[in-house]
């Protein structure tokens, strides 16, 4: 099978990271271009994050700096979960290549513009740098074969109690998304939390004796205490992967179409992704929604990308 060609717009993050070292090294991807958001942190706490994880990885691609805040000018940054660095965990090493001059809208253009073949458009963080494209180069919509994007929630949320952190960023981008008539997929914290950083994820880590797979390690480790602490959950969930691994792999996730809307307005719920995943609106489905995971499959891929990494 042809690898896919992708350009990923994240804000690292630490399930970002991984989502990157999966773009990377695992043959069925094309990782064309790196774009940041801001998210997690702020935009040039998030963009060293990426040029340092792509010196970490051995990852060679275009980097280039997005949106600095939401459409409507919303910025926060999960230090709550990803620390003061957006990354907190582990050394990271200094970057090793320059940042590309242009905009990270304007690298997705270029990239869209000048590759063969559609690409895949892959969002871990708010979608303001996804928007601000489908805005700005409408002419292009037609070079892009699929966005997958995680965000959202078939339930509850983990920024608010209805509202997922990426979409709760930056509802007016995701709408801007959701409406753009491009097959979407949507990977919602329902998914996202079957893909567990389980104590046995953590042994086979270990297994790798690698340096590389030591940072990831610390990495992990430091993303499990904020979830549990925050959250309760002993094992945290690697959210942002699960977008690559189901391009791999569509078996990875099993999903639903349904009618996704953004809410905008509610005075509790803005932010949330309300899925009609029982069709009970009879609205037309607008989304491929993730609904269950196999984990085993899911974790393989990563595990295989790490020391791919690691051995690179
Ligand atoms: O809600 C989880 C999402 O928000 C993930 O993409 C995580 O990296 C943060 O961006
Ligand atoms: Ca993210």
């Amino acid at each position: 099978m042809k690898p896919i060609p992708i350009v990923l717009d994240c804000d690292p993050g630490h399930d970002d990271a991984l989502a990157m070292i999966l773009a990377a090294h695992n043959p069925g991807i094309n990782l064309l271009a790196i774009t940041t958001v801001s998210g997690n942190g702020n935009i040039s706490k998030v963009t060293q994050n990426a040029l340092r994880v792509c010196a970490l990885a051995k990852i060679k691609v275009p980097v280039a700096q997005g949106a600095g805040s939401a459409l409507l000018g919303h910025t926060e940054a999960a230090t709550d979960i990803h620390g003061e660095s957006a990354l907190d965990g582990a050394t990271l090493p200094d970057p090793i290549f320059a940042l590309e001059e242009m905009s990270g809208v304007d690298l997705i253009a270029k990239t869209v513009r000048e590759h063969v073949e559609k690409v895949t458009l892959v969002a871990t963080g708010p979608l303001t740098n996804i928007a601000l494209f489908l805005k700005f180069y409408p002419e292009l919509k037609s070079r892009i074969n699929e966005i997958v994007f995680m965000g959202g929630s078939i339930d509850r949320g983990n920024r608010t109690p209805y509202a997922e952190f990426n979409i709760w960023m930056d509802p007016e981008a995701a709408d801007v998304v959701i409406k753009s008539g491009l097959p979407l997929t949507m990977c919602g914290l329902n998914v996202s939390h079957q893909a567990l950083v389980t104590k046995d994820i953590f042994a086979q880590l270990e297994k790798m004796q690698a340096p590389l797979a030591d940072t990831v390690i610390g990495l992990l480790r430091f993303f499990a205490s904020t979830y549990n602490e925050v959250f309760e959950m002993p094992d945290p969930p690697l959210h942002d992967p699960i977008t690559v691994a189901l391009l791999i792999d569509r078996s990875v996730v099993r999903t639903r179409r349904a009618n996704v809307e953004i809410e905008l307005n509610g005075k509790y719920t803005r932010g949330a992704t309300v899925v009609d995943i029982y069709n009970r609106n009879g609205s037309p489905t607008n989304v491929d929604v993730a609904i269950q995971l196999d984990f085993d499959r899911f974790w393989s891929l990563i595990l295989n990308a790490v020391e791919a990494a690691a051995k690179a």
